[in-house]
């Protein structure tokens, strides 16, 4: 179906790609609404912006006052493209402040939003940006990119503005892939909106979940406090966004989500079997299980015995495989790698950069850390994370019941699909406008 669409653009020198965005969302057959700000307007002019989006082109606030534009463009999208976002409109949009048209459209709409920052890396990398950005995402506002490359001036890092692309792709599956979501028409949709979007339609989703047991002897093993909770709520996200998911359960106390294949397993080499033979298939992998390190030198056929030789007894250990940091250091056909991180870290700058330096030790794509310890993160219903991106910054903090982190996690899992995935399905004419 047609989609209303809106396209933001705020004041930077990647206004010129915008024109991109908007030529691909015409091209995929939907009406689209741009809306500059002043600024916007001194990088790219509103005539060519009328031609490409074959709509009028509307900045001040107190135009059509008698229309109530400034409510009408908002209520009336489907979905709301802002690309790009600098610094300073996303900070606007973190505080809600409406004091120009793409302000007002913005907080007058209950449509996805979708943004495209583009800015210099000292400005990305600031921590009011960074705050901002976390507020944006746990509102719902999907993030697509910055990109790492040339900036505007010789230098270059993470802020240029994703391509036209990937941000037309990123946002059409945000309301249901790229053939476009049917629009809500009035009451009657409002309780659909409530189901989750299959925005994972097609992906497959190999998650791990629980924690391996290594065989001592025939009733003893060495394990972890792992309930599986965090990683079959993982699989159930990902099945209810509309995911193929195959779940490798080791060991859960919790049942395993309806829908998926499930493979049991038990052992660290067994997990290890278990990902291996699903991988070649897996669009993502989520290594959510806590695998043991080491597992016993030799198990004891017979129940091991006190000898009464001594007091103590010393157990003889060896390494097992680390399976993520094996497959993160070989070729694995663009699977996406979402490694954990469990730390007992305190402090939390250092709790981050544990995790910054597990994710580039395990050559995972995403990596979720969450602290644990006596009383947090194992075999509660209740989870806090903080996800690092493939840049090493932080791209979501979530904390909340671990159906709502795992969505959160899913989430960014979409947004980063989609920045890799070329638009496939694009409608309506192929003729360069
Ligand atoms: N992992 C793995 N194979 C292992 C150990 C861990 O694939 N032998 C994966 C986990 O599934 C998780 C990530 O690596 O996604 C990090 O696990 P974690 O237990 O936090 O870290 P370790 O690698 O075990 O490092 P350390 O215990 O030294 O912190």
């Amino acid at each position: 179906m047609r989609l209303n669409v809106v396209v933001g653009i705020s004041g930077g020198i990647a206004a010129y790609k915008a024109v991109g965005v908007v030529r691909a969302l015409v091209l995929a057959g939907h009406d689209v609404h741009v809306v500059p700000t002043e600024a916007a307007l001194r990088f790219v002019g509103r005539p060519t912006l009328e031609a490409i989006s074959r709509n009028p082109v509307h900045v001040d606030l107190y135009e059509g006052v008698a229309e109530v534009r400034h409510v009408a463009i908002g209520q009336a999208a489907d979905l709301i493209v802002i690309a790009p976002a600098t610094a300073n409109t996303i900070a606007k949009l973190a505080a809600g402040i409406a004091d120009d048209l793409l302000g007002n459209t913005v907080l007058a709409s209950r449509a996805p939003v979708v943004i495209a920052p583009a800015m210099h890396t000292e400005m990305w990398e600031h921590p009011a940006t960074r705050a901002n950005i976390a507020t944006l995402r746990s509102r719902g506002v999907t993030v697509v990119g910055p990109a790492i490359g040339q900036l505007t001036g010789a230098d270059s890092g993470p802020g240029r503005m994703e391509e036209p692309e990937a941000i037309v792709a990123a946002a059409l599956a945000v309301v249901g892939g790229a053939e476009a979501a049917p629009a809500s028409d009035g009451p009657e949709d409002a309780a659909s909106t409530d189901a989750p979007v299959a925005d994972l339609a097609g992906v497959r989703v190999v998650v791990t979940a629980g924690g391996t047991r290594e065989p001592l002897d025939p009733v003893r093993f060495l394990g972890n406090r792992s309930s599986g909770k965090q990683g079959t709520a993982i699989a159930e996200a990902a099945r209810a966004r509309g995911a193929e998911v195959h779940l490798i359960a080791a060991n859960l106390e919790v049942s395993s989500p309806d829908g998926c294949s499930v493979r049991t397993v038990s052992t660290a080499l067994e997990l290890r079997d278990a990902v291996r033979d699903a991988l070649a298939s897996a669009d993502v992998l989520v290594m959510a299980a806590a695998v043991a390190d080491y597992r016993p030198a030799s198990v004891s056929e017979a129940k091991i015995k006190k000898d009464g030789s001594g007091d103590g007894l010393t157990l003889e250990l060896v390494r097992n495989p680390d399976i993520l940091a094996e497959i993160g250091a070989e070729p694995h056909g663009g699977t996406l790698l979402v490694g954990f991180a469990a730390e007992t870290e305190p402090d939390d700058d250092r709790l981050l950069e544990l995790g910054r330096a597990k994710r580039r030790a395990k050559g995972a794509d995403l990596l979720v850390v969450n602290r644990v310890g006596w009383r947090e993160g194992f075999a509660t219903d209740e989870n806090a994370v903080v996800v690092i991106g493939p840049d090493d910054l932080v791209v979501t903090e979530r904390h909340g019941a671990k159906t709502s982190v795992a969505h959160g996690i899913i989430d960014v899992v979409v947004s980063e699909l989609a920045v890799r995935r070329p638009v496939s399905t694009h409608r309506g004419s192929a003729h360069p406008i």
